[in-house]
C-alpha cells in the first residue's frame, strides 16, 4: 500500500529570497501613524530615532511588493528554513472530519517559535547600521529568546523587559535569554520612570506588554548608540514572517491542495500576517476565495470587541498613534498563559484589512484553547505553546463545521510555536486549576472612551 505523505519539505535552495509586502496590493492601504503632538502624519525618517533606518523605510512602504532578504539573513535562515508543512491525519481522525488538516511547524526554529523569523532582520539592519545595543518587551519570552539568539548572532548587545508575570511563571525562557547573553529585566521595573510610576502607583502590578514596551523604549531613547526593537504589531514584522506563507504556498502545491481557510493565532498579528499575506494577495487580486481567520484570547478581544481608533502602542504613549483595533493603551488583559497574545492593539494593516471584511477574527477562551493543546498533543505528538493552542481551537471548529456540512474543506493553519517551556500552564490546566475570564462590556467601553475612533 502507498503510503501517504505526512510532511511536505523543500530543499534550502526554496528559502525566499524576498518578503512579500501586502501593503502594495491593498486597494484601501492603510492610514498613516501620526505625531501625537501635531497630529501629523509620520515618514519613515520620524521613526529614526526609535527604530533601524532600513526597518522604518520597510514600515511605510506601501509601493514595493517584494522586499529582497539579505543574503546574510538568508544565511541564518538556513539554520532552521525551511520548515516543515505537515498533514495532521492524527487530529483529523480524532475529530471524524472530512477536513483536510494542514500545519505549519515553524515550532521547529532553534528557539520554538516563529519569532526568530523577524529577529534575525532585526539585528541584521541594526548591526549593518552600527547600532551597538538593542532593547525590546516580551510577553511569554518567545520573542526575547528569539532575539537574544539573533543579537548574539549578529554580535549586539541586549536588555530584555520581561512582563513580570512571564517572568514568575516561565523561569526557563529567562535562562534561555541568559543563556544567549541577554540581559532580562522583570517589567514594571525600577529602571525607568514609566515603570516606576506604575509601581508607585500599583505596586503589585504583574506587567503587560504595553507597560514592557515603554520601559524598553525608554531605557532606548536614554542610551547612545541603543536602539529599540519590537516582536510584532508593526508592519515590518509582519513582513518579516512572510517567509512562512511563501514557503506554505510551495509546499502546499506539492499537496496537491489550496487552502479553503487560513487560521493563526492573534497576539499583534505577525504570525497571523505571515501565514495570510501570501495567499491573501491571491485573494487581492481575484483568483482566489480563500478564508483568513485571528484565533485572538476572549480575555483580549481587540479584534472581536475593540474599536478601530488612533491609539499608543505602548501603556506610556511613547510611541507615534497607530490606527488599529484597540481596546485602550492602558487595557490590563487577565493573566492568561497565553502571555504572548496579551496586548492591547492589532498592527495597521491587518486592522485594515479587518474593517474592510478581508480578513476575519474569533475569540477563543482558555480553557477552550487548552483541551484543543491537549487534544492536539495527543494526536500529532506537539505540544503547542498556549497562543498557538488559540489557532488549533479555531481549526477544530472549522474542521467539526467541515463535517456537520459533509464538506472536505482544506485548512491551514499555523503552528506558530512549541510550549515545551509553558508546562506550568499545562500543569495548572491537567490539575483543573486553569480558569477561563469573562471581561464585562462596562470594562471595555471605560477602557475604549476617550479615543480617537476612526469613523
Ligand atoms: C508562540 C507564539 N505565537 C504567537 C504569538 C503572538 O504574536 P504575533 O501575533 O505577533 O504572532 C507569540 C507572541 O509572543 C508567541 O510567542
Amino acid at each position: 500500500m502507498e503510503m501517504k505523505s505526512k510532511k511536505f519539505l523543500l530543499p534550502e535552495g526554496d528559502i525566499p529570497k524576498a518578503w512579500y509586502n501586502i501593503a502594495a496590493d491593498m486597494k484601501t492601504k492603510p492610514r498613516p501613524m501620526l505625531n501625537p503632538a501635531t497630529k501629523e502624519p509620520l515618514a519613515a525618517e520620524d521613526l529614526f530615532p526609535i527604530f533601524a533606518e532600513e526597518l522604518s523605510r520597510q514600515e511605510v512602504n506601501q509601493t514595493d511588493r517584494f522586499i529582497e532578504i539579505p543574503e546574510q539573513v538568508r544565511e541564518m535562515y538556513r539554520n532552521y528554513r525551511c520548515t516543515p508543512l505537515v498533514r495532521a491525519y492524527g487530529l483529523e481522525k480524532a475529530l471524524g472530519t472530512p477536513a483536510h488538516i494542514y500545519f505549519k511547524n515553524e515550532s521547529v526554529s532553534p528557539v520554538g517559535s516563529h519569532k526568530l523569523n523577524s529577529a534575525l532582520a532585526q539585528a541584521y539592519y541594526h548591526k549593518k547600521e552600527g547600532n551597538t545595543n538593542l532593547t525590546t518587551e516580551t510577553g511569554a519570552g518567545q520573542w526575547g529568546a528569539a532575539l537574544s539568539y539573533a543579537t548574539q548572532a549578529f554580535g549586539l548587545e541586549l536588555a530584555v523587559y520581561m512582563v513580570k508575570i512571564s517572568y514568575q511563571q516561565k523561569p526557563y525562557r529567562r535562562s534561555i535569554m541568559q543563556t544567549f547573553g541577554a540581559q532580562v529585566i522583570a517589567s514594571p521595573s525600577m529602571s525607568t520612570k514609566a515603570g516606576r510610576k506604575i509601581l508607585t502607583e500599583q505596586p503589585n502590578h504583574m506587567g503587560s506588554l504595553g507597560t514592557a514596551v515603554s520601559e524598553a523604549i525608554e531605557l532606548a531613547m536614554q542610551t547612545p548608540g541603543c536602539k529599540y526593537a519590537l516582536g510584532s504589531v508593526m508592519n515590518h514584522v509582519a513582513l518579516h514572517q512572510t517567509v512562512i506563507g511563501l514557503e506554505a504556498e510551495k509546499q502546499m502545491e506539492l499537496a496537491g491542495e489550496y487552502p479553503d481557510v487560513v487560521i493563526a493565532c492573534f497576539g499583534g498579528g505577525s504570525n497571523f500576517g505571515g501565514i495570510a499575506y501570501p495567499f491573501l494577495r491571491h485573494n487581492l487580486s481575484g483568483e482566489k476565495n480563500t478564508r483568513f481567520i485571528a484565533a485572538e484570547p476572549a480575555s483580549c478581544p481587540k479584534l472581536t470587541r475593540g474599536v478601530l481608533a488612533y491609539d499608543f502602542g505602548d501603556e506610556a504613549g511613547f510611541t507615534p498613534l497607530l490606527p488599529m483595533y484597540t481596546l485602550g493603551h492602558d487595557f490590563a488583559p487577565a493573566h492568561i498563559h497565553a502571555g504572548g497574545l496579551r496586548y492591547h492593539g492589532a498592527g495597521t494593516v491587518v486592522s485594515q484589512l479587518l474593517s474592510d471584511g478581508l480578513i476575519e477574527a474569533v475569540d477563543v477562551q482558555q480553557l477552550e484553547a487548552f483541551d484543543a493543546a491537549v487534544l492536539f498533543a495527543r494526536t500529532e505528538g506537539i505540544i503547542p505553546a498556549p497562543e498557538s493552542s488559540h489557532a488549533i481551537a479555531a481549526t477544530i471548529n472549522e474542521a467539526l463545521k467541515a463535517k456537520e456540512e459533509g464538506k472536505a474543506k482544506t485548512i491551514l493553519f499555523n503552528l506558530s510555536g512549541h510550549g515545551l517551556i509553558d508546562m506550568t500552564a499545562y500543569d495548572s490546566y491537567l490539575s483543573g486549576d486553569l480558569t477561563n475570564f469573562e471581561l464585562s462590556d462596562e470594562t471595555i467601553r471605560q477602557n475604549i472612551s476617550g479615543l480617537d475612533l476612526i469613523a
